[in-house]
């Protein structure tokens, strides 16, 4: 599959303030969750129309609308939280699934410790969603939970992404599109991303 780089004014505006380290608890949640609607947009493009009859104040017509039904957003917690309520204004019916993951901080590989999936999981397109991609292995990891029960369509939505993080999910999963709001350069030698925005999951919850 491939990635989506979102190139949009108001994507550079909003990661922009994003960065800074001044950027208060509550505007950064805000404007995770503002990106997270826009990456939504983008990743329902393909999304399958279903024709039905509307009657306006003036005639009647066809309309097409998106079964819900079909979708279930799963962040990876903690950070991803921080995008569903974004995600939720666009499909407020769809189910939510959630994934525990942590880095080890000296290995910087992925810790599972939590999943938590809506029934009929293998039956949806699952959208996961996760602000930060670095090293990809929560992200690779994720995914790979989902296949393992059983699910078959998913999409990637992260708002800040470094290139080494991109490959490892292509190479792992080639079948998942990723949709990054801003890719990044590189990652320092501790695995944070620059010129990233720090701990995602600190900035959002105020941890730190
Ligand atoms: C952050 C982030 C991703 C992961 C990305 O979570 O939210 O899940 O790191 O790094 P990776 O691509 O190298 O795996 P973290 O492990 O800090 O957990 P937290 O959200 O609970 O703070
Ligand atoms: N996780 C974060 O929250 N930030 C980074 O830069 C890398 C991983």
């Amino acid at each position: 599959m491939k990635e989506i780089i979102l190139n949009h004014p108001m994507i550079e505006h909003k990661i922009s303030i994003l960065r800074s380290k001044t950027t208060s608890t509550k505007e950064f949640r805000e404007l995770i969750s503002e990106i997270a609607t826009i990456l939504c947009l983008e990743a329902l493009k393909d999304a399958p129309l279903k024709e039905i009859e509307v009657e306006t104040p003036i005639t009647k017509t066809k309309g097409h609308i998106i079964d819900e039904n079909d979708y279930a957003f799963v962040p990876i917690l903690r950070a991803g939280l921080g995008m569903v309520d974004g995600v939720l204004t666009l499909m407020p019916n769809a189910k939510i699934g959630h994934i525990g993951l942590y880095r080890n901080e000296e290995t910087l590989e992925p810790v599972e410790y939590y999943c938590k999936l809506p029934k009929h999981i293998e039956d949806k397109t699952v959208i996961v969603l996760d602000p930060m991609l670095a090293t990809g292995g929560s992200g690779s990891a994720a995914i790979t939970m989902l296949k393992k029960r059983g699910v078959k369509k998913i999409k990637f939505l992260c708002v800040i992404a470094a290139p080494v993080g991109i490959k490892k999910i292509q190479e792992d999963h080639p079948d998942v599109s990723i949709y990054v709001a801003k890719l990044d350069e590189k990652l320092n030698d501790i695995g944070y991303i620059v010129p990233g925005l720090g701990d995602a999951g600190d900035r959002i919850f105020g941890t730190k």
